[in-house]
């Protein structure tokens, strides 16, 4: 008794509303079904939701590597963020949370904490304890009312009802933004989004998350013109990250004189996603635009990026020699542990389109949960918005005839450093092509 009271003392003073704290272990897991039950009628939706990261928000290697490696032991260790113990789990695996399940039993194990952000989740929720949602701050009530988009939906296996929150995007808030205990907007998509064009348009997440289409949601179920498909494609689909910016360069002249400078710009807009690009997980995750002259013969010449002057731009310039990371070492008790390469293989010069986090001694960190500030540099693309790079390069003297500039936009989920590190499957880390351009040139 005197434990739990313990734990939960310090649960309420890590998290910044008490009223999250209430919901842990309020419930049982035989409170809820399993998504394969609903699966039965639901076969469509049922199928798309076990593809996204939804159903794997706690299975997901990564997930379950930075929990069990990092967040866990540091909650452990360290009095303010003793929190995210079950903070973590009240986003990626709810049911756990809200069956008093901390910490769950690990994927392998698996346990029903495995279902992750699942039917039952989402679809018991009945609004939020927050004005401007964030940090879990979802009510839920389990039982055999579902709430849903429809005002005439009719099933033999349960009650509906219409919720005019889950036709909204502060549903999505709840989850999406998130506050570090030491008070920074570590998770910020829904915040970013709402002083964004789309919120003004009235787009909301589910507009282009949840696509509609023409069928049935249910076996048994009506004919209708805008089912909600249950995609959530975000950065982890290849598909949805292509061409997610356009990308041009312009500004170089037809011709050029070998041992000259030659001067151009690339140009990105951000014409698709309703928020900065990246967004959610902006701790780990990199845009960046590699610039190379490649000669008639092949060879490849790396073209940096020119210096705007802004403050924290070193952080958006890729360097090999930059070392972060640091609090990894310090969590796994490693002794002698330098940091990580801040940039992992990003080549050098490359522009990083990044908002960098910095732990309470200052280190860029990965670490959200360790996360004092990031309000130094915040260098993304955001929604409408095009971004322009210059860029000014001095031709060798001994180059002729053609010459090509390319630019390639990768996108990584977390630097190859760290995913090294750890050992994760490459495909976690691995670059993604978002776009690519080239011009060419004759030098005379
Ligand atoms: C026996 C079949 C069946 C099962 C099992 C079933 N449903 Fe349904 N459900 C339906 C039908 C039929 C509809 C109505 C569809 C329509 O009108 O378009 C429906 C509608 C819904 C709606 C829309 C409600 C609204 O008002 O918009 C939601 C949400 C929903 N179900 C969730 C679930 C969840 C979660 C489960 C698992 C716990 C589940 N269903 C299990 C048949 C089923
Ligand atoms: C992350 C939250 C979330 C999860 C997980 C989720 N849903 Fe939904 N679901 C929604 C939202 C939001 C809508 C309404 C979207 C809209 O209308 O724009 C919806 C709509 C529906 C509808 C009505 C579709 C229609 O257009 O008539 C059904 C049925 C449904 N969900 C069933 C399920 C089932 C079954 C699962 C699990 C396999 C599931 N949902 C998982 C959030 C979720
Ligand atoms: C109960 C919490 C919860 C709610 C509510 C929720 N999400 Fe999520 N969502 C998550 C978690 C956790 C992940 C991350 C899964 C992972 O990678 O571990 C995620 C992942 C995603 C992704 C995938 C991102 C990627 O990198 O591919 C998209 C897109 C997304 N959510 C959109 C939505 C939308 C739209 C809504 C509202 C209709 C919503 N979510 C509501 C918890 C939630
Ligand atoms: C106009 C369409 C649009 C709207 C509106 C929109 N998104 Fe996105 N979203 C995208 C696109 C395109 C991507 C892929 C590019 C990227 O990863 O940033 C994306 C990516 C994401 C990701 C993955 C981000 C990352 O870099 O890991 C999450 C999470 C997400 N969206 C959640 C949301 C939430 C929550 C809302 C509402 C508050 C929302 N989106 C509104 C189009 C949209
Ligand atoms: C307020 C809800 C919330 C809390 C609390 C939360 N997360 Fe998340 N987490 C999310 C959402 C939403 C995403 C997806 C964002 C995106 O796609 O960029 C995510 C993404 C992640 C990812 C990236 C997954 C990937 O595929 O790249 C990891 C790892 C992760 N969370 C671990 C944790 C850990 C560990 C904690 C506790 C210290 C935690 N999360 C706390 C909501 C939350």
């Amino acid at each position: 008794m005197l434990r739990k009271l313990a734990i939960l003392t310090a649960l309420l003073l890590a998290l910044p509303c008490a009223a999250f704290a209430a919901k842990m272990g309020c419930c049982k897991y035989a409170d809820f079904k399993e998504p394969k039950k609903c699966g039965m009628c639901h076969r469509q939706i049922y199928k798309e939701w076990k593809d996204t990261l939804m159903s794997k928000s706690y299975t997901h290697e990564w997930d379950q590597v930075e929990y069990f490696k990092l967040a866990l032991p540091h909650s452990q260790k360290l009095e303010k963020v003793a929190g995210v113990k079950a903070g973590c789990i009240a986003c990626h695996s709810p049911l756990a949370f809200l069956s008093g399940d901390i910490p769950p039993k690990p994927a392998h194990q698996d346990t029903r904490a495995n279902e992750g952000v699942s039917c039952e989740v989402c679809h018991n929720i009945t609004g939020t304890s927050e004005k401007v949602p964030f940090n879990f701050s979802f009510n839920i009530e389990p039982g055999n009312l579902k709430r849903g988009p429809r005002k005439d939906a009719v099933s033999p296996m349960h009650k509906t009802a219409y919720s005019e929150f889950h036709k909204s995007a502060e549903m999505c808030a709840t989850c999406h933004d998130e506050q570090s205990p030491y008070g920074a907007w570590v998770k910020a998509t829904y915040r970013e989004w709402k002083e964004g064009p789309y919120a003004k348009e009235g787009r909301v997440c589910q507009d282009c998350h949840m696509p509609k289409a023409p069928g049935k949601s249910a076996g048994g179920g009506k004919e209708r013109k805008d089912v909600a498909h249950h995609t959530f494609l975000g950065s982890h689909s290849a598909t949805q990250l292509a061409g997610a910016v356009d990308l041009k360069i312009e500004g170089a002249p037809g011709e050029a004189k070998a041992g000259e400078a030659v001067k151009f710009q690339a140009k990105l807009f951000n014409g698709k996603a309703g928020h900065p690009i990246p967004s959610g997980s902006t701790e780990e995750r990199m845009l960046w635009l590699e610039v190379w002259a490649v000669d008639a013969n092949g060879k490849k010449y790396p073209v940096p990026v020119s210096k705007k002057g802004f403050k924290g731009e070193e952080y958006t310039i890729a360097d090999s020699s930059a070392m972060a990371y640091q609090a990894i070492g310090e969590i796994m008790e490693i002794k002698d542990f330098k940091g990580l390469k801040r940039d992992g293989n990003v080549p050098d010069g490359a522009r990083i389109f990044r908002h960098p986090f910095f732990d309470p001694k200052g280190r860029m960190t990965i670490c959200q949960w360790y996360t004092k500030d990031n309000t130094l540099v915040d260098y993304r693309i955001k929604p409408k918005e095009t971004v322009t790079e210059d860029y000014s390069w001095t031709i060798p003297a001994d180059l002729k005839g053609k010459l090509t500039i390319k630019a390639n936009l990768y996108y990584s989920q977390i630097p190859s450093s760290v995913g090294e590190f750890f050992k994760l499957p490459e495909s976690e880390y691995a670059p993604i092509l978002v776009n690519s351009t080239e011009i060419n040139l004759n030098v005379r």
